[in-house]
Parts: structure tokens; C-alpha cells; sequence
């Protein structure tokens, strides 16, 4: 099925960025997608609009229960001003399943990649070619219908918007701090740890703050029944090399499942190193570290691509790890994922879509 998505153009457009230093998510472009539903006929009006404040009632049951889901993927310039996306159907299955969990109704995917398509073609001058730059696409749910009774909305708005982005984290591709988080958890098995969901960023804010007044950059999230298994880094999934082995927690329902890691384990399975997604739990890293064993960790996400962890603090024990400098592998799959993004490298997975 081929959708006609009306454009309205802006009659003032913003000037672009000069450099891109600004801090994350900072920059918007001209335009967004809009997409409204209702009981009576479903999703429709899809539009591209003029970027601008939205209306909604204060009784929008997004304020106050929070049913509310997000996507998060990139878009390139190449050398040669070709653009491209990376795996946008991997984000746009997720957001079928975040809203499935959020008793949202399921948005049709076709749409969506059209959607997405079309609102970068539009700002398609907007997009940076620097390295390190990208559009980074935010295409995100809310609910709208304004009753305060706690029942699935029957209003909906489904949203695209654009922002210009540099590095994620100030330090780029440089090692991080990381605390391991002894007190906050960030989502339990059967909760909504597996969908992209608003709260689950809002409930990790504040170990995030106590973690950055000590000093460090993200925090290390244990599992909520054991406080002994390694979920997550931050709003990242998490790796560690150990020896030759790759590990990484294995998807159990508490952790989200990352367009980046599993870019990454098809990579390291690509080039033959051994990758294992199983439980971890912080011992075996503390273990790993006493024995010389634990080689190097790094937090993968959509928005920093690779981020380096170069050391750990666990009940005040300091784990410098790997000397501190970003590792091989890390350079090695950093380099490999950025440039098969941005075109520079051969992309034998299919990984990337031209518009
Ligand atoms: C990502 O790493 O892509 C994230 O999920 C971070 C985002 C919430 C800004």
C-alpha cells in the first residue's frame, strides 16, 4: 500500500546550526509528523506539519498515568549527500511492542516507515555530515483523551520529530564512570522494563542525579529481586569482554532489547568472536577483574552508539578497567557500526536503507 502524506511547508524556517557541540536533543528542524486516533476511526489524518507547541487538555491521560511510548534511530549524510537510515524496522517492531504493553493500539508499520521517510526527505537539509553528527528521528505515542479515569485512552497522537545531535555524552567516544546502583532499581521482570517507555526513564533519574554528585557519569543497574545481575548502563545495554568471550545480559523481559546490541552481536558473530547473552551477575565482573580476566566494558545505545566504561565503583572498591582508555573492541565496533551508519563501510547485513 502506497500512503499520500500531505506536507505543509513552514513559511519561516529556522536558521541550522552552526557547529554541532550543542548538548543532545537540543536543535529541532523545521517539521514533524502528526498521526491521530480515535475509537470511531482508528489511526488517521497522517500530516506533515510546520514543527510547533501542540494543544492538549490538562485531563490528557498522558500527564497523569504516564501511557506514553518512544522510538529513538538515525538518519546519515554520506560523502556523496545520500541518505540513509539505519534499521528502522527494527525500531518501528519495538514500538508495536511498546505499545502493546502500554494498551496502546498497535500502529500500522508500513505507515510508520513512510512517515519516517518522508519527514527526513522533507528536512532532508537539515541533516549534518560531520562525523559523529546524525538527525537523530524521535517518533514518539501520547495519550490524549482527557479522562481521569485510570482505562487505555481513546485518543492518541503518534509524532515524529527531528533533532540535530552530536556526541550523547560530553566525554564522545571516552570511558565513562560508572557507579553500580546499590538502591535504585530501574525495572523488574514483568513490569515494563522491555518497552520504551517514559517511566521507565523518570524512574531512573534520580540514582542517575546521587550517581553524577559523586562524580560519575551513568549508573549500573542490578536486577530488582536478586541485586546481583547486570541489567543495564544507564539508558544503555551493557558489555563486557572477559578474556576472549563477549558477554551481555541476556533479554529477560526487564531489559530492553537494543537496536545497537543486537547490531553489535551480529557484528562480533560475524567476525568470529564468541558472544554469550546470559545472566551476569556483578561477582563474576568483580571476580573477572581481581583475575586480569575482565578486558573491557562498553554501554551500547541508538544515541551514543559506543560508550566505553572506564572503571566501576561497587561498595567504595574502584574497578579501573582496561587502564581506563577506550579498548580495542570498543574502537573496533564503534568504528565498524559508525561507518557501515554513515555509508563509509560495506554493509553485509542489510542494516542500512537509502531514501
Ligand atoms: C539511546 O541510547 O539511544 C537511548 O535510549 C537514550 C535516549 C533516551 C536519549
Amino acid at each position: 500500500m502506497t500512503y499520500t502524506i500531505p506536507v505543509e511547508l513552514t513559511s519561516s524556517p529556522k536558521p541550522k546550526p552552526a557547529h554541532h557541540n550543542q548538548a543532545f536533543g537540543t536543535v529541532f528542524t523545521d517539521h514533524m509528523f502528526i498521526l491521530d486516533y480515535d475509537a470511531e476511526q482508528g489511526w488517521h489524518d497522517p500530516r506533515i506539519v510546520p514543527y510547533q507547541p501542540i494543544q492538549l487538555d490538562p485531563a490528557a491521560k498522558v500527564f497523569h498515568y504516564g501511557q506514553t511510548v518512544f522510538e529513538g534511530l538515525k538518519a546519515y549524510l554520506t560523502e556523496d549527500r545520500r541518505i540513509l537510515m539505519f534499521r528502522p524496522n527494527k525500531n518501528i517492531e519495538r514500538l508495536n511492542l511498546s505499545n502493546r504493553r502500554l494498551s496502546i493500539p498497535d500502529l500500522d508499520e508500513e505507515l510508520v516507515l513512510e512517515a519516517l521517510k518522508q519527514i527526513v526527505l522533507v528536512d532532508r537539509d537539515w541533516i549534518p555530515s560531520e562525523p559523529g553528527t546524525s538527525l537523530y528521528i524521535r517518533p514518539f505515542v501520547i495519550a490524549t483523551e482527557p479522562v481521569l479515569g485510570v482505562a487505555p485512552s481513546l485518543q492518541y497522537k503518534f509524532m515524529i520529530i527531528l533533532s540535530v545531535v552530536g556526541s550523547y555524552y560530553a566525554e564522545g567516544i571516552n570511558p565513562v564512570g560508572i557507579y553500580v546502583e546499590p538502591k535504585y532499581v530501574r525495572a523488574v521482570v514483568g513490569g515494563v522494563g522491555n518497552a520504551k517507555t517514559a517511566g521507565n526513564y523518570a524512574a531512573g533519574l534520580k540514582a542517575q542525579d546521587e550517581a553524577t554528585a559523586k562524580g560519575y557519569s551513568q549508573v549500573l543497574w542490578l536486577d530488582g529481586v536478586h541485586r546481583k545481575y547486570i541489567e543495564e548502563v544507564g539508558s544503555m545495554n551493557v558489555f563486557f569482554k572477559l578474556g576472549d568471550t563477549v558477554v551481555t545480559p541476556a533479554l529477560n523481559g526487564s531489559i530492553l532489547d537494543g537496536v545497537t546490541r543486537s547490531s553489535v552481536i551480529q557484528l562480533l558473530q560475524h567476525w568470529g568472536i564468541p558472544v554469550e547473552e546470559r545472566a551476569i551477575s556483578i561477582d563474576e565482573i568483580i571476580e573477572a577483574h581481581r583475575s586480569g580476566t575482565l578486558v573491557e566494558a562498553f554501554g551500547t545505545g541508538t544515541a551514543a552508539v559506543i560508550s566505553p566504561i572506564g572503571s566501576l565503583e561497587w561498595q567504595d572498591e574502584k574497578l579501573v578497567i582496561g587502564q581506563g582508555v577506550t579498548g580495542e573492541l570498543s574502537s573496533r565496533v564503534y568504528d565498524a557500526i559508525t561507518g557501515i551508519q554513515r555509508g563509509i563501510l560495506e554493509d553485509p547485513f542489510g542494516w542500512v536503507i537509502e531514501l
